[in-house]
């Protein structure tokens, strides 16, 4: 689905109208495509925290140019803060100034990355600092234009900026990986994980499944897991076979026509990865529905399929996954929830039901992911042009799409995008997580 009016007002006419009018002006993204560098341009570390000084490091190993103060460029592409040693809420000031110096100097879909560490301190002021550092990152993605972004990566005391998983984090946020994700914490509490080899085929060697895959955000899912290396198996119903088919041809993966809620869904994936590739190392569970009623409204059937489909399968087959051989040590998991689990949705009491259930399974099930070196986290995905949200009516789909600090709907790619983050060994150390991409919607939490 085409968002017309932000073509409308991007040349000509249209676009003098809405600057006259201060009308929304709906930026194009900057968006990832294999080769494309890390970040194009100048990036400011500010700080004199540990944190800085690593990513400082990492950066310019990396043959990016860095600078570590506001007047030392005419033009920065992103904006790294180190707050990740603030002890009180005095200390974030310097550092927060010195980036709202640099932020008129930020280039188009330019980012901005908070170092921080988790609010959860014995010392009040060390706790107010930290969450202090979220709700400065959170206004500032507010306040970002021309498509820019601000997120904050979360580091678990004791840990080193320099773990794979935190420059991860950094490099995510940097990348046009992350065009669509706006005003969100990424939390990572471990050491696990790897920086890849080839940084555009971070997925090589891997066994892939992805749920609800013959079409929407599924279909992109098999594309972005194949575009970065993994073998990937699409499994639908029987009723979207064709579909199911052609989404196979293209990705050069296998099709298996499958109702996931079906007792030995979990059992017929294994099998379908062991028969053709030996194992299985990544899990997307991406299939799921909408029977939208008020709760008056709603009959048994309505409730009972969105439960049965966005979660209770999913819980089935985790246990048989967790219970395989088959299953990688390592194994990834991601589970699709949706800001609608997060802030609720008028007429979806079963579906954010279901979609909150995801975000609980996910924290609960993260431990025993955890002490094998494997994740599960959850992506929540706000508005995305897709055929659910095409069928809204038309004035529902246009204030819903302008609703958040990107002013347009996301694309299934974005959603993609995070998800093959979120299943390589960059992400080794999230887990546990859900991770917006939602352009930071500004309806709900
Ligand atoms: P879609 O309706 O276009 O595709 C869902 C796919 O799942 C379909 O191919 C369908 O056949 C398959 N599916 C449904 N029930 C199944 C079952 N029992 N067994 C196997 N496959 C089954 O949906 P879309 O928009 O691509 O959404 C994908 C996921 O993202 C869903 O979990 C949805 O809840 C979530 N999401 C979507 C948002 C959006 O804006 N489109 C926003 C938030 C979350």
């Amino acid at each position: 689905m085409t968002d017309k009016y932000a073509e409308l007002v991007h040349a000509g006419l249209g676009k003098e109208l809405a600057s006259r009018l201060g009308l929304p002006q709906p930026a194009r993204l900057r968006r990832y495509e294999p080769g494309q560098p890390l970040i194009e341009g100048t990036v400011l570390v500010l700080g004199s925290s540990a944190g800085a000084d690593a990513l400082a490091r990492l950066l310019h190993e990396e043959g990016i140019d860095v600078r570590r103060h506001p007047d030392s460029a005419s033009r920065f592409a992103a904006v790294i803060l180190g707050l990740d040693d603030a002890r009180r809420p005095a200390d974030l000031g310097e550092t927060a100034l010195a980036a709202g110096a640099a932020l008129k100097k930020l280039g188009k879909s330019g980012r901005v990355v908070v170092l921080t560490r988790p609010a959860e301190h014995e010392d009040p002021a060390v706790a107010a600092a930290r969450q202090g550092t979220l709700g400065l990152m959170r206004s500032l993605a507010h306040e970002m234009r021309h498509g820019g972004t601000a997120n904050a990566v979360v580091l678990e005391d004791g840990l080193d900026f320099t773990v794979p998983s935190a420059w991860g984090a950094v490099r995510f946020f940097l990348s046009g990986r992350s065009a669509y994700v706006s005003g969100q914490p990424l939390r990572v509490d471990s050491a696990e994980g790897y920086t890849p080899a080839d940084p555009d085929r971070p997925l090589e060697g891997k066994v892939a499944a992805v749920t609800g895959a013959a079409r929407g955000i599924g279909a992109s899912i098999a594309k972005a897991l194949r575009r970065d290396g993994a073998q990937v198996i699409v499994v639908d119903v029987p009723a979207a076979g064709e579909q199911l088919a052609a989404v196979a041809n293209e990705v050069m993966g296998t099709a298996l026509q499958l109702d996931i809620t079906a007792e030995d869904a979990g059992q017929r994936i294994l099998d379908h990865a062991r028969t053709r590739y030996g194992w299985l190392d990544i899990v997307v569970h991406n299939a799921g529905i909408t029977r939208d009623k008020l709760l008056a409204n709603m009959d048994e059937s309505k409730w009972d399929s969105v439960i049965a489909v966005n979660i209770e399968a999913q819980l089935r087959m985790n246990e048989a996954f967790l219970s395989s051989e088959a299953f990688a040590k390592d194994g990834r998991i991601v589970s699709l929830a949706s800001t609608s689990g997060i802030a609720g949705n008028r007429g979806q009491t079963n579906y954010a039901t279901s979609k909150a259930g995801v975000i609980g399974m996910v924290a609960a099930t993260s431990p025993r992911l955890q002490e094998r070196g494997g994740s599960i986290n959850a992506v929540a995905p706000g508005f995305i042009e897709t055929d659910m949200t095409a069928r809204m009516p038309f004035v529902t789909r246009e204030v819903a799409r302008r609703l958040s600090s990107l002013q347009q709907g996301g694309q299934p790619g974005d959603v993609a995008e995070a998800i093959a983050f979120l299943v390589s060994g960059a992400a080794g150390g999230i887990s546990g997580q859900t991770l917006r991409v939602c352009g930071q919607n500004l309806v709900g939490a």
